[in-house]
């Protein structure tokens, strides 16, 4: 077959390339006679033959997989999970390239959103946490169930994998799933209306904790304690299992001493924490604004505000406000993509929400820790409004961070400190932490 025009490229075609930079989201971008291919398991520098995995005449760009390395990057390595490949699991990204490599191709996304979406020229270095060759670190993870089949699902895809286990997980998660299996094994139908497997190891726990999630229920409440080695002390913390927790075995320790580290709370101020989940920040940062000060968390998920009071419990100054942060501070929310008018997907206009009085007018420090996608202008425009001195920003995505970045830079916060953290080893995933101050010479506009 002749070598087919750019444009008639279909899923299933396979084409040479080139791989160009790395790009946010686990792969590398590539050229095939101008069209752009994102190209999962290939590295900057190599020649490879990609296979379209989705995308056709008309879309923007088209996603790939390299199927065979014609010409080899000098920082690829054999994998270290059977399971991961093209077609494979969809878990990882990175399981071919060496560990070091892994953090420098995170180090230049992180670099690259904050010039593209935010302006700022910034060089970054990617730390390693405490884990050997980036494998076993994971103390959860959650199989997905279809039928008798329990594993992880393929990238971009519902299909699950029948994966022998996880690498990247402590060995008791592979132990837990083996459990799992031995079950399955005698009695085919043990897991009917039964959608995912989340097994978790609770460094608070003496055992592993395999929870069967149903697909039409909630999950009923089932509370454990993970311990935290915080600089001031152990700190145990009461979580529930399927409750957010940082997935890496180090993380916890390390997250809290990089934003005490960056927030540089002293006694008598005030504080806000907000996405704070079940309190990871919010004890020790409690703990070191002191009893003359306040601390202020916010977080939206209902068990998550139950043992984020019981966390709290002994330290009276410290406030917990349910709810979501955009509501809390009148922000309205965005609707529907393709809604017009301020309308809800149910048709109704969503007026604007009242801030609430449990928020204070002014803050000295906030730390805040939103999902993925991040703060948005309105709440950025909230909380420059509070004239903190300083702002410590923990962000799981560099794109959004930088855009939020852009935001504050607008409002006269600059960034002044950032540290990212190879927090998920072997996944494109990176932590980033950024300090954000008043600009010199600008009074942060309300
Ligand atoms: C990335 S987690 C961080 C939690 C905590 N800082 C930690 O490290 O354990 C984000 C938290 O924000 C909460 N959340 C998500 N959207 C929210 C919103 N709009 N307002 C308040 N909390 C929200 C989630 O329930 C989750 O607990």
């Amino acid at each position: 077959m002749g070598a087919k025009a750019a444009d008639e490229l279909t899923v299933g075609d396979e084409v040479e390339v080139e791989i160009g930079p790395v790009a946010h989201g686990g792969h590398c971008v590539a050229r095939y006679a101008g069209r752009v291919l994102f190209v999962r398991h290939s590295l900057p520098g190599e020649r490879v033959r990609a296979r379209i995995t989705e995308g056709g005449s008309g879309d923007r760009f088209l996603r790939a997989d390299a199927v065979a390395v014609l010409d080899a990057s000098e920082h690829r390595v054999p994998s270290r999970c059977p399971a991961a490949g093209p077609g494979g699991c969809g878990g990882c990204d990175f399981q071919h390239v060496g560990t070091g490599h892994q953090r420098e191709l995170k180090a230049r996304v992180v670099t690259e959103q904050l010039k593209r979406l935010a302006g700022i020229d910034r060089e970054v270095r990617v730390e390693a946490l405490d884990d050997e060759d980036g494998l076993r670190y994971r103390t959860r993870v959650e199989f997905a169930v279809d039928g008798a089949t329990v594993g992880l699902r393929r990238h971009r895809s519902h299909t699950v994998e029948a994966v022998p286990g996880c690498p990247i997980a402590v060995p008791e998660i592979d132990a837990g799933l083996a459990e799992v299996r031995a079950d399955v094994a005698g009695d085919p139908g043990a897991l009917e209306g039964i959608s995912a497997i989340d097994v978790v190891v609770p460094t608070g726990e003496e055992d592993t904790v395999v929870v069967e999630v149903p697909g039409d229920a909630p999950t009923p409440p089932i509370p454990m304690t993970e311990v935290v080695d915080a600089p001031l002390g152990r700190i145990p913390m009461a979580v529930d299992a399927r409750g957010f927790w940082q997935v890496h075995r180090d993380a916890p320790r390390v997250f809290v001493e990089a934003v005490l580290a960056a927030a540089r709370v002293e006694p008598g101020e005030r504080v806000l924490d907000l996405y704070s989940g079940v309190g990871l920040f919010s004890v020790p940062l409690a703990a070191a604004a002191g009893e003359q000060g306040q601390l202020i968390a916010v977080e939206s998920d209902r068990r998550a505000t139950d043992h984020l009071r019981e966390n709290l419990d002994d330290r009276p100054w410290a406030l917990v406000v349910p709810g979501r942060v955009d509501d809390l501070f009148g922000v309205p929310r965005k609707g529907p993509k393709g809604a017009k008018g301020g309308r809800n997907g149910r048709g109704r206009t969503r007026g604007r929400p009242t801030r609430s009085d449990l928020l204070p007018p002014s803050a000295d420090v906030i730390v805040l820790d939103p999902p993925r996608s991040g703060a948005g202008r309105g709440v950025v425009e909230a909380l420059v409004s509070l004239r903190p001195r300083r702002m410590v920003y923990v962000a799981c995505d560099p794109a959004a961070l930088a855009r939020d970045t852009a935001y504050l830079a607008e409002r006269g916060y600059a960034l002044t400190g950032l540290r990212a953290l190879d927090a998920f080893p072997m996944t494109h995933h990176v932590e980033c932490i950024a300090v954000f101050e008043p600009a010199r010479g600008s009074v942060p506009s309300p």
